[in-house]
């Protein structure tokens, strides 16, 4: 199996859908139905190996040993970069260098055995600001599931790619997701407002998430998916879930289905296995307390890298005991959620308002990125400023140090300034980075790991790095 697999026309959409519906499996729309309706969020692990036999010996073991409701191909990066031909080049030399999935060069077929493999829906998550020919074949492939769009998978990702392009690249996987609505098949689109992942304020992800919501449901998308990164406040991270459906109810039409999905802590990770553990754990509870569809879970050796499918499973068994009904009694400080999930709506609408005034959505959203008007702190790409500074405050929440450019109201940007510990906390230069570090490591600290004695192995995630998706 090592061999590439003779290239056959890709299917049809039509002949694509018909596979889709006679193949008896749930879609990801439906399992996400289900699961918030029981209210335990469903589980799903990021996965991807570069061989097909490897991929597939992967896909069934973290199936059977974790339980999961959905699985994962996570793609390569030089598929995510459209470096088609690099990637037969690994696969034909050593399919090890690869640190994902290349869909697109084992080609549909392929797709095919792995979903047909197991019993769960599979997604796509891998970070391309142009993923035409993925998507196709992720379709022939029978996957109805498809993370990314034109602003999350490429400012955090690219550093050159114009938004227009990545805008418009991403508006022609929206509308043929509206044509297989038509032909009866509801792809579930996963938005990617993890972002940068590195301390991201709530109403900036989900700012992007809005206007990304917008204009797949303009382009006929049915199911949307809005991830949010955990960022470790409990209070904070709820209210942002339950935010979720609130602002899908204002922004977007009736008909769409949308789900509210938190992804387990995406920050520096804690390298002590017991305290990685016990911040997976802690995730786990965070989505359901807020009411999440899906949580897309870490594992233990987060620290050092990709996991290996043993910790993987591992990863999902503990979150999913998150879900059990002894621990019902688990509540939050609602006043607390309240007053958090009062102040992000006001700072969203504050964010995209102005932008969805505007005649035209994607125009508008390339010129208030321009302007600094919408912006990411940490952006890899030269067509956001990143003039947002975050900062953690005392209780652990992230908060805008700066707002930058973005159109906060006064009452919004001193309420961010007061809870930071108001003027007395005007850290700049070599004082703002060491704190920025320190909100950084926020975890590692919390539990008295020291960041800086790290053993050897990827380095933890700094500003501007790129995270994966
Ligand atoms: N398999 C599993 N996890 C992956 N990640 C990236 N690529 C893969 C892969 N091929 C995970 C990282 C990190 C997150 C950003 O994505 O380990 O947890």
């Amino acid at each position: 199996m090592s061999g590439l697999p003779v290239a056959a026309a890709t299917p049809t959409l039509e002949e694509s859908a018909a596979y889709i519906t006679r193949s008896g499996k749930p879609t990801a729309a439906e399992v996400l139905a289900r699961a918030r309706t029981s209210g335990r969020p469903a589980l799903q692990p990021r996965c991807g190996v570069g061989g097909h036999r490897e991929m597939a010996a992967l896909l069934l073991e973290l199936e059977r040993e974790g339980a999961p409701d959905l699985l994962t191909l996570t793609i390569d990066s030089h598929t995510r970069l459209r470096r088609f031909e690099s990637a037969e080049r690994a696969l034909r030399t050593d399919h090890r260098t690869l640190n994902g999935y290349p869909l697109v060069t084992h080609g549909w077929q392929r797709g095919r055995e792995l979903n047909e493999l197991v019993a769960v829906p599979l997604e796509i998550r891998h970070g391309s600001p142009d993923p035409r020919e993925l998507f196709a074949t992720a379709v022939a492939s029978g996957v109805t599931s498809f993370e990314g769009g034109g602003i999350s998978y490429n400012l955090p990702y690219s550093k050159d790619v114009p938004l227009a392009d990545s805008l418009a690249a991403w508006a022609e996987v929206d509308r043929t997701c509206g044509e297989l609505a038509r032909l009866g098949v509801v792809m579930d689109r996963e938005l990617f407002g993890t972002l940068t992942a590195v301390l991201v304020p709530p109403s900036i992800s989900l700012a992007v998430s809005v206007l990304e919501a917008v204009a797949a449901a303009a382009a006929g998308v049915r199911c949307v998916s809005v991830s949010y990164p955990q960022g470790g406040h409990l209070a904070q991270d709820v209210a942002a879930l339950r935010s979720i459906p609130l602002l899908a109810a204002r922004y977007l039409p009736p008909g769409v289905e949308v789900h509210a999905v938190l992804h387990e802590f995406m920050g520096v990770f804690p390298r002590d296995r017991g305290h990685a553990e016990e911040l997976i754990f802690y995730g786990a509870l965070t989505a359901r307390l807020g009411g999440a569809s899906k949580l897309i879970t870490k594992t233990y050796q987060e620290a050092f890298g990709i996991p290996d499918a043993a910790a993987n499973a591992a990863g999902l068994r503990l979150a999913s005991v998150a879900g059990s009904p002894l621990l019902d009694f688990v509540t939050v400080d609602e006043a607390a959620v309240g007053e958090e999930q009062e102040w992000i709506l006001r700072e969203t609408a504050e964010i995209v308002e102005p932008v969805l005034s505007a005649p035209r959505l994607d125009s508008a959203v390339v010129t208030a990125f321009a302007a600094g008007r919408l912006d990411i702190p940490f952006s890899a790409s030269r067509h956001a400023r990143s003039e947002v500074i975050p900062r953690r405050d005392p209780s652990g929440a992230v908060r805008y140090h700066s707002p930058g450019r973005l159109p906060l109201s006064r009452a919004s940007a001193e309420r961010n300034r007061r809870l930071l510990g108001g003027p007395a906390d005007d850290a700049s230069g070599a004082s703002l980075f060491a704190a920025l570090r320190r909100d950084i490591d926020h975890f590692p600290l919390l539990f008295g790991e020291t960041p800086e004695g790290a053993p050897a192995g990827p380095s933890p995630a700094t500003p501007g790095k790129e995270p994966a998706p």
